[in-house]
């Protein structure tokens, strides 16, 4: 697959979770959060593999460019510092939602940028070959980037490819756990007894049978 259709179909991914979120209700604050581990993953993932092999091939290859990745890198330096801040925050807290509007308004406008002017200016600065190329290094990228947001880590090279490594095995780690911790949770409240419903009412019925509280 050449770069520019394998970063636009992760884009596409983005949005459909983007468009799950606005669609979900206020109270769905379970669906909201999974949806919003979703993002975190995708968006860190494809943060990290243009940082580390799209953006230095585009501008090893046109000086005119680089402007434009400098952007891009600092667009991608905000989107981290809000996906870090959503990556721990409760659903329930009042400030998720517009978090989340945030994120997807900064996401967008950088999605567009790239779509309306980087990637056509990268198709005209390389040759078809050369794409899919840089694709297949992308692809091979993906196999080991961080899954979670680290906006203050480097994020050109050799900085990010050397603690990009690091970040992508504690990330791991760090999804095993929460894994595990999950599943705990889920099997602690199936076993767990059935609270009564009515314990006033079933007090009340005691009473009035002869077996009261006297
Ligand atoms: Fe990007």
């Amino acid at each position: 697959m050449d770069a520019i259709t394998l970063l636009k179909a992760d884009h596409k991914t983005v949005e459909q979770l983007f468009r799950k979120f606005e669609k979900a209700g206020d109270h769905a604050l379970a669906h909201k959060r999974k949806l919003v581990d979703e993002m975190v993953r995708e968006l860190s993932i494809h943060a990290a593999i243009e940082e580390q092999v799209f953006y230095p091939a585009v501008r090893a290859r046109s000086e005119d460019l680089s402007p434009d990745v400098l952007r891009s890198l600092e667009e991608h330096h905000v989107v981290k510092w809000v996906l870090s801040e959503l990556d721990t925050l409760p659903a329930e807290s009042e400030r998720f939602d517009a978090k989340v509007h945030v994120l997807m308004e900064n996401v967008r406008a950088h999605v567009l940028e790239e779509e309306q002017y980087l990637f056509p200016e990268v198709k005209k600065a390389f040759k078809p070959q050369e794409l899919r190329q840089v694709g297949e290094s992308l692809e091979l990228a993906k196999k080991a980037a961080p899954t979670h947001p680290h906006p203050a880590a480097p994020d050109t090279p050799p900085g990010n490819l050397l603690t990009g490594a690091v970040a992508a095995m504690m990330d791991m780690g760090r999804d095993a756990l929460r894994t595990a911790r999950r599943k705990a949770v889920t099997q602690v409240r199936k076993s767990a007894p059935r609270p009564l419903k009515k314990p006033l009412e079933s007090l009340m019925s005691m009473d009035s049978a002869g077996d009261s509280l006297h």
